[in-house]
């Protein structure tokens, strides 16, 4: 039975994008499913003049796939309020102060308040100290703030950021949206962990070669050049989203699990990455931007984009932890933009065996055995695939490589509820567990800036790869000086 959330939300940025496509549906499914019921409203806020009716007309307009009993949504959209507000003005806060008086009595939320900021970045900080000064906490129940990203452009404007909300926030009501924390199989990745010593005791560096993941996007930039072309793959793509998830699969045994244990150990692990020299980082990291191909414009010439853009549509990388755990094994990430598919996949490749028993140099069968490879299918597949070796079917003996597999049901995939709908619902619960903490940006920043300084001043070969493909050859360049290959790899 699902327990009922007693909260009044405030929406900087209501009329954006991402409400519409992702916050009110995934409002309406916590909804039908009673974690929100008849008390909870939220009060919509952007600087578009709209009256109460036509917000809820316009979140009525983004629920409208969603399957629902007769009279469902209207009623859930009697739970939505608007105030038209200029964030930079202080005065208008005001405004939303006495309504929030208002709506918490009117809908008995206790006190609870979730400031929810999905907005222009560079308010996000203004949007915190006003909160404070005029008055929109309250002392009754609870003060949360749940932010987008980007978390800053580096580390002193994450910091900077971080300082402007904590006047405010303490860093235990501050959610940091990554929704790829809200995925299923990056969830499931410590229970795949932690719930099977049979895999715990072999993830470390006497078992693991290296370890690789891959955020693989189809499409290009679409309509968000004006931001992404000032942000680029290693600020959109691996200061988040990659890192958390390398957090995930590097961190110890969290004590147990609870939020504040699992922080403190992504928290260690992030410690122990290696903070590249400038030179290091230069050899270590590979950026690329994709080229026209046939009809499609090269990314110079979308919409929007800068003709001469040094920007990377495309990025790869070592990372190396320095611990005892992973002294020596690999990290190797990479993401891009029109690539061959839309995917996300983990693998990591276990050492061979020592001696190859099976191998024959008498019969050219020198390479009998395969590494085993732990494949996490993020999506759109979602489970696990373990590569073994096994005996060749039928007369002789050569061995070949064969596949343990689960992946989960479309059935059960339906059911999962996507992430914001998740990640929703755990703030709601003030459960920290999936949400980035201060201190792992931090780490996460300081590793990226080196390189980022660096491309910043030296000017790219680019374009440097064709839609469709894997990237640039120097992806494979990477993981090939080290004798090793990508696990996915078109070229096979
Ligand atoms: C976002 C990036 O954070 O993640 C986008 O800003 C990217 O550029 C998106 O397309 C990818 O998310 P997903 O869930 O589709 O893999």
């Amino acid at each position: 039975m699902a327990t009922e959330n007693k909260a009044l939300i405030t929406l900087f940025g209501a009329t954006g994008d991402l409400a519409k496509r992702k916050l009110y549906t995934s409002l309406f499914k916590l909804y039908q499913k009673g974690y929100l019921a008849d008390h909870f409203a939220l009060l919509g806020t952007s600087r578009h003049e709209m009256s109460d009716e036509e917000f809820q007309e316009m979140v009525l307009d983004s629920i409208k796939d969603i399957p629902a009993k007769d009279g469902e949504a209207e009623e859930f959209s009697k739970h939505f309020f608007y105030c038209a507000h200029d964030v930079t003005k202080p005065e208008h806060y005001a405004k939303l102060r006495d309504r929030l008086a208002e709506l918490d009595k009117q809908f008995g939320t206790e006190g609870n308040r979730l400031f929810y900021m999905s907005m222009a970045p560079q308010f996000f900080g203004t949007i915190a100290i006003n909160i404070k000064k005029q008055g929109l906490l309250t002392d009754d129940g609870y003060n949360r703030l749940v932010i987008e990203k980007p978390f800053g452009r580096d580390f002193d404007s994450a910091k900077k950021l971080n300082d402007e909300l904590s006047q405010t926030f303490e860093e235990n009501q501050i959610f940091r949206i990554d929704h790829y924390l809200g995925k299923e199989m990056v969830q499931n990745i410590q229970a795949l962990r932690f719930g099977n010593p049979v895999i715990e005791a072999l993830w470390n560096n006497r078992y693991i070669d290296n370890i690789q993941v891959t955020l693989s996007e189809k499409l290009g930039v679409e309509e968000r050049a004006g931001y992404y072309d000032h942000s680029g793959a290693l600020r959109d793509m691996l200061q988040n989203h990659i890192m958390q998830v390398v957090a995930q699969l590097a961190m110890e045994e969290p004590v147990a699990f609870t939020d504040d244990d699992v922080r403190v150990e992504k928290i260690k692990a992030l410690r122990s990455l290696r903070v590249y020299t400038p030179s290091q980082a230069a050899a270590n990291f590979v950026r690329g931007q994709y080229g026209a191909e046939g009809s499609q414009p090269a990314y110079r010439n979308e919409d929007g984009v800068d003709p001469e853009s040094g920007t990377e549509t495309f990025v790869a990388a070592k990372l190396m932890f320095d611990n005892y755990r992973w002294s020596g094994v690999p990290f190797y990430v990479r993401t891009g933009k029109k690539l061959a598919d839309k995917f996300t996949r983990i693998d990591v490749v276990f050492k061979k065996p020592l001696i190859d028993i099976f191998a024959n140099p008498n019969s050219g069968n020198e390479q009998a055995l395969h590494s085993n490879v732990l494949t996490i299918f993020v999506e759109p597949k979602s489970g696990f695939a373990l590569q073994l070796n096994a005996k060749h079917v039928g007369q002789g003996y050569t061995t070949e490589p064969v596949d343990l597999k689960f992946l989960q049901s479309d059935s059960a995939k339906k059911e999962s509820p996507e992430p914001y709908e998740r990640l929703f619902h755990d703030a709601l619960e003030g459960n920290h567990t999936n949400f980035a903490s201060w201190a792992e940006i931090a780490y996460a920043w300081k590793f990226v800036d080196v390189i980022r300084n660096l491309w910043d001043i030296e000017k790219p070969q680019f374009p440097n790869y064709t839609p469709g493909s894997m990237g640039p050859a120097a992806a494979s360049e990477l993981l090939a000086r080290d004798g090793r290959k990508w696990v996915y790899d078109l070229n096979k």
